[in-house]
């Protein structure tokens, strides 16, 4: 990344994880690039790293809690926070991720978070076991829907001994990230972006229904990186545990013809569709009134689902159009035929046969293939870096085939 931090001041807030020496380095490289750093220390950071290291590093005094009333330090280090160009939290515990998801203000870090107006960066060090803990999963959806800057941890050993993803991302790699917060991307500016997410379920009788394993990470993933970089998105969900970012409109629905029908009304002006749902294929023909008793054999009538993206390409007039297969086999080549059978610009290719990738899981490594013959592959990463990856690739393509509509 070619910006410069020259002059910038930041806060680096370190919070209680083994990873916490690594934090001297980055404060190394922080002020390296040029910016002003004054170090917080929590005070379980302090257990791991003293303050004096920081000190020496910083040219600054550390901060810690300092809730005593006698004195003016902590309205100055208030203030401090409100004129920072940007907080990074390196390393974000699960407790420090908890604290901010729910606004709780109980020690200096915490409060300087919510006093601080700027961006945020969090760079999150864990078990594995716990960054994939439902909790949270949703504090760091919560907190990227507010438009926080959570990285994602990198895969390696732990402090368990164990090989998961949980790792403190490496010092260039938040560097960049506070560069990439102090300078957003606004690229989608104004553009009206509907994105699907999550699967459909279709009911059997009133309490049984046939779903799939889509949890909605990709589809939301995608939702929030289009509102951050500018857009106004809807988000056409089926049912989820996740909660939607705040920015974009949020229309739940249960079924695909429900997902038609909102996807259909809310692509009239839009000038981005991304289907990222995993649409049922097949409805229960009549789904009993009654629940079904057991005990018996049971065969149930199966008529097709409207195919939504093949509608929503058919009556486009000019929006981008893209959609994900969901392919277990000849990944490449069931791709391009279902770019080419739905007449749509891009298609998202990822292998759904594998469990580290795909459907509910926190990564994906997809092919993207469009439809003037390119391809490229994208390596596994978190699903919020696939997703930034997406939107690049769709104006990317936008720009370089300006005269897209006349040729659907
Ligand atoms: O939700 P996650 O846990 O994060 O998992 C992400 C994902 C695996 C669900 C996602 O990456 C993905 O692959 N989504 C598409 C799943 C799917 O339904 O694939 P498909 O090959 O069956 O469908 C192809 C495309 O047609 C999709 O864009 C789908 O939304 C769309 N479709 C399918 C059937 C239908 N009746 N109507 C549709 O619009």
């Amino acid at each position: 990344m070619s910006a410069t931090l020259d002059g910038r001041e930041l806060i680096l807030g370190v919070t209680g994880s083994i990873a916490a020496y690594k934090a001297v380095y980055l404060l190394r490289e922080l002020t390296r690039a040029g910016a002003r750093v004054s170090v917080c220390l929590s005070e379980h950071a302090r257990e791991f790293v003293g303050p004096l290291t920081f000190r020496t590093l910083s040219g600054r005094p550390v901060l810690t809690d300092l809730f005593d009333p006698q004195s003016d330090a902590a309205v100055e280090h208030v203030a401090l926070a409100e004129r920072a160009a940007a907080v990074v939290i390196a390393p974000a515990t699960a407790n420090l991720l908890a604290k901010a998801a729910a606004g709780i203000a109980d020690d200096f870090l915490t409060t300087l978070l919510l006093a601080a107006r700027c961006p945020v960066v969090m760079a999150p060090a864990m078990d594995g076991g716990m960054w994939q803990h439902p909790a949270v999963v949703d504090n760091v959806a919560t907190l990227r829907g507010r438009g926080v800057t959570v990285l994602e941890p990198d895969t390696g050993a732990l402090a368990s001994g164990l090989s998961a993803r949980g790792r403190l991302p490496e010092a260039d790699v938040i560097v960049d990230a506070v560069l990439a917060a102090l300078t957003p991307q606004r690229d989608l500016a104004g553009e009206r972006v509907v994105v699907t997410a999550g699967p459909t379920r279709e009911p059997i009788d009133p309490v049984r229904y046939i779903s799939n394993r889509s949890s909605g990470r990709m589809g939301y993933a995608l939702a929030s990186a289009a509102a951050r970089r500018g857009a106004h998105v809807t988000l056409v969900s089926g049912p989820t545990a996740l909660t939607p970012p705040p920015a974009a409109t949020f229309v739940p629905v249960q079924t695909a013809e429900e997902m038609r029908e909102a996807v259909l009304q809310h692509t009239g002006a839009a000038g981005i569709v991304i289907k990222a749902a995993a649409v049922a294929d097949y409805r229960v023909r009549r789904p009993a009134e009654q629940k079904i008793k057991g005990k018996r054999d049971l065969t149930l009538d199966l008529t097709p689902n409207p195919d939504i993206l093949a509608e929503v390409a058919a009556r486009s007039t000019g929006a981008f159009i893209v959609g994900f297969a969901a392919e277990t086999n000849d990944v490449v080549a069931n791709a391009r035929a279902k770019l080419e059978a739905k007449g749509i610009d891009l298609l998202v290719a990822n292998d759904v046969s594998r469990r580290d990738i795909g459907f509910d899981a926190e990564d994906n490594e997809v092919l993207l293939i469009d439809r003037w013959g390119g391809s490229r592959a994208l390596p596994r990463m978190g699903k919020p870096a696939v997703a930034e990856a997406i939107l690049d690739a769709i104006l990317a393509l936008r720009a370089a085939h300006p005269a897209r509509k006349a040729v659907r």
